[in-house]
C-alpha cells in the first residue's frame, strides 16, 4: 500500500482500494462489454456512427499476443474490475503502431470501462501505479501517450498528472495529440512514490 503525498494535487494520498494486475483470458467478457461503452467508444474514434471502441480488437487473440512488450492489465476497485490500461514499449511492440520511435520509451493507453467509476479518481490512481511499473525499468527515460485530439477531457487529466503535449499526429485516420511524461518531471511531481518502486512491481519478463 503506498499512501505518499505529491504536490500536484494538494496531496492526495494513492487510492489504496485499487490495484492493477495482468489481463488474461477470463478477462476477455469485461474488453468486449467496455468495447461497447458511449463513452469509451467517443474517446477512442470521432465516428459517430461507431458501435465498439476498438473495432479492430479481437480480445481473446490481443490477450494471448501479450509480451514483455505489450501487456493489458486490469484495474480492480475492492476486487470490482473497473477498467483497463495497455502499457507497450513503443519500439519493440510487434504491431510497430507508434512507427520510428526511440528505444527505452513506454506507451500507456487506459479507459475505465464501468461508467459509475469515472470522475472519482480512481483514473488518476491508475496512471499512478502504471506509471510506477513503467519507470521501476531504469532504462526508461519517457511515458508517451496518444489521446484523440478531440479528448479535452483527457488531455486536462494528462496535464494535471504532469504530461506535456508533443503535438498532433495522424495514427491511421485517428487524430492524435501526443504527450509526454520525462522521468524527470515523473521525479519531480510524485516524489515519493519515485522514491519507493518496489522490486515486486516490476514488469514480468
Ligand atoms: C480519462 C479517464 C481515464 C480519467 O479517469 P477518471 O477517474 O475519470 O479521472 P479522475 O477522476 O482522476 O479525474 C477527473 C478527470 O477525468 C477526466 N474525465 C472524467 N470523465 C471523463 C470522461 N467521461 N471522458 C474523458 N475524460 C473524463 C476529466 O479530465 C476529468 O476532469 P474534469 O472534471 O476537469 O473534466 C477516464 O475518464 C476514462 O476512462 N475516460 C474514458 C476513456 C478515455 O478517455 N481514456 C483516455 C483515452 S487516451
Amino acid at each position: 500500500m503506498n499512501r505518499q503525498r505529491h504536490p500536484h494535487d494538494g496531496g492526495k494520498p494513492l487510492n489504496a482500494s485499487i490495484v492493477l494486475r495482468l489481463a488474461t483470458m477470463a478477462d476477455v467478457h469485461l474488453f468486449d462489454r467496455w468495447d461497447q461503452q458511449p463513452h469509451v467508444i467517443s474517446a477512442t474514434t470521432d465516428d459517430p456512427e461507431a458501435l465498439k471502441a476498438f473495432e479492430d480488437a479481437n480480445w481473446p487473440d490481443e490477450i494471448a499476443a501479450q509480451d514483455e512488450h505489450s501487456q493489458f492489465l486490469i484495474a480492480e476497485h475492492d476486487g470490482r474490475a473497473i477498467g483497463a490500461m495497455q502499457i507497450i514499449d513503443p519500439h519493440r511492440e510487434r504491431t510497430h503502431y507508434w512507427g520510428e520511435i526511440q528505444p527505452n520509451l513506454r506507451a500507456l493507453d487506459i479507459w475505465i470501462g464501468e461508467a459509475d467509476c469515472l470522475g472519482k479518481g480512481y483514473g488518476e490512481t491508475m496512471m499512478r501505479l502504471a506509471f510506477q511499473r513503467c519507470f521501476s525499468d531504469p532504462a526508461v527515460t519517457a511515458i508517451v501517450i496518444d489521446p484523440l485530439t478531440s479528448n479535452i477531457r483527457a488531455h486536462r487529466f494528462y496535464c494535471r498528472l504532469g504530461f506535456k503535449s508533443l503535438g498532433r499526429r495522424m495514427f491511421d485516420d485517428d487524430d492524435c495529440l501526443v504527450h509526454e511524461l520525462s522521468r524527470e518531471d515523473w521525479c519531480n511531481g510524485f516524489p515519493d512514490e519515485a522514491a519507493e518502486i518496489p522490486v515486486e512491481v516490476k514488469l514480468p519478463v
